[in-house]
Parts: C-alpha cells; structure tokens; sequence
C-alpha cells in the first residue's frame, strides 16, 4: 500500500513538473492588436520570467518586460501571433535544440559554450555581472568572495562565472560555496536570510531586486564582474529564422523601437 502512494505521489509530481503547477506556465499571447490573431501563425518564445526587467510578471499575470515587447514588436513584423512559454532558465537550450519553442529570449548572453548548442541572432542589449551584497556584510569587494558562499541562478551566466572563479577545489570538484537557486529572487531571499553573503546576477534585475528588497540592506558593488551581450537564440542550423529575426532587430534597431523598449523600462538608461 505504501509502495502503491509513493508511487502516485511521485506521478502526481512527475505530472506536476510537466504542467508547471502553480501557474507559472501562463503562455501569454501578448500580440492583443485587433483581427483575429489566431489566423495568424504563432512564434513560440521560451523564457524565465523572473528577470525584471527583461522579462517578469505583471499584476494580470501578463509576462511583460523589455525582452517580451522587442519579441511582441518582432513577431509584429513578421506577420505571427507571439506566445511566450515560461519555464526554468536552464531548460531554455533544451526547449529551442528540441523544437518545443521557436526561440529563447530570457536576458540570454551570448557565450562560446551556448554558440555549440544554438545559433544566435544579432545582439540587441548589453548586460554585466554584478554582486549584490549586505550593507556591512562580509564582502565589501570580489577581492573577499573567495571562501564565501555565493549565490547564483542555476544555469546563468552568473552561475558559470561564480563556479568557475570560486567554486571549485584545486581538483576541479564543487567546494559547496556556490549555491544555485531557481530564480534570483530566490538567491536574494537566501542572501537576506544569510544562507549566502553574494549573490552574482545581472545588473538591471539586481537593481529591480534590490529596489523590490527596500530596506533589507541591500547594495550592488560598484565594481562590474564581467559584461556581456544579449541575443535571441534559435535552433542550429535554423538560418531561415535566423536571418528574419536578424532583419527584424536590424529594422527595430534603426527605427528606434527597441531603444524606446528599453528606456521605458530603464529609465535612466
Ligand atoms: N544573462 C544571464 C545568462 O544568460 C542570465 C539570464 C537569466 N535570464 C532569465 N530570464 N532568468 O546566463
């Protein structure tokens, strides 16, 4: 009998995963212009919307964001009924390799280690990494993050970075200093619970973290960890795509739209 519950428990969460239980999955069309955008083909998106302010919730629990308007604008362009999929930010690769979705936009930096797995369009932001720390914690500069415990989100670039600078033993074997969380709000909570005294994330969603933690302390080191550059990401070999989401940022790029997506979410960019 036991062994008969463990093993609906496990389905139930096998299913669970499946489905995204807890609404996460919402697929938001976001293309609401007039017409009947059904008659339109869709362009399926995967992201991580816990990334403000590339890509996040609304109170309607709309995925809203500067990454969800360029895409919405693109798929505008290109006559099709944008639907974004939110799902973990390391299942993104997987999603696009496998045809799930037609492409990855989630704040996404172009490295050599994802270029063997995807191709990648044109840049259309930059980003760098930054540590946000406790306000007289232990880190006052990446000078002391050795030996202390660092959090990231699992599969960033942040993560690679971290890992690689501090995580490891001199056997190339995790030291448990770097701690993965599913999402940087998550990272943030445990730097504020003191589980970790860093955390390593983007620059624009660390001062959308912070501003949301008010209060609690929180501060982003002056210094800057390591820049980077965003791009949308398509399955390899899929130049077809490629080349019409390259024409799209091109044409986007020149007409000022993206620019004007970017400085309505970051003001002061
Ligand atoms: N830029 C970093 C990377 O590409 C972090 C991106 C996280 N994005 C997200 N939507 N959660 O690894």
């Amino acid at each position: 009998m036991k062994k008969i519950l463990a093993l609906l428990l496990a389905l139930l969460m096998v299913t669970c995963l499946l489905t995204a239980c807890g609404g996460d999955d919402t697929a938001t069309d976001t293309n609401t212009e007039g017409g009947d955008a059904n008659q339109k083909p869709v362009l399926k998106m995967a992201t991580n919307a816990y990334f403000q302010p590339y890509e996040y919730y609304d109170a309607n629990n709309n995925i809203i964001g500067i990454d969800a308007e360029i895409a919405a604008a693109i798929a505008d362009k290109l006559g099709m009924t944008l639907q974004i999929e939110d799902m973990q930010f390391n299942s993104i690769l997987n999603a696009v390799k496998s045809d799930a979705v037609d492409f990855g936009m989630a704040g996404l930096t172009i490295t050599e280690d994802r270029k063997l797995e995807v191709d990648f369009t044109n840049t259309y932001a930059t980003g760098k990494q930054v540590i946000i720390v406790v306000e007289g914690g232990t880190v006052a500069s990446p000078d002391d993050l050795a030996g202390k415990k660092i959090g990231v989100q699992l599969g960033t670039t942040g993560d690679a970075y971290a890992t690689g600078d501090y995580g490891l033993n001199e056997d190339e074997t995790p030291n448990g200093n770097v701690i993965q969380y599913n999402n940087g709000n998550e990272a943030v909570l445990a730097l504020i619970g003191g589980a970790v005294q860093a955390v390593i994330i983007d620059n624009e969603p660390a001062k959308a973290l912070v501003a949301a933690n008010a209060g609690k302390g929180l501060k982003i080191l002056e210094t800057e960890y390591v820049y980077e550059e965003y791009a949308i990401c398509v399955k390899k070999g899929n130049t077809e795509l490629l080349q019409k989401l390259n024409t799209a940022i091109d044409e986007l790029t020149k007409d000022g739209t993206i620019e004007g997506i970017i400085n309505k979410y970051i003001p002061a960019n």
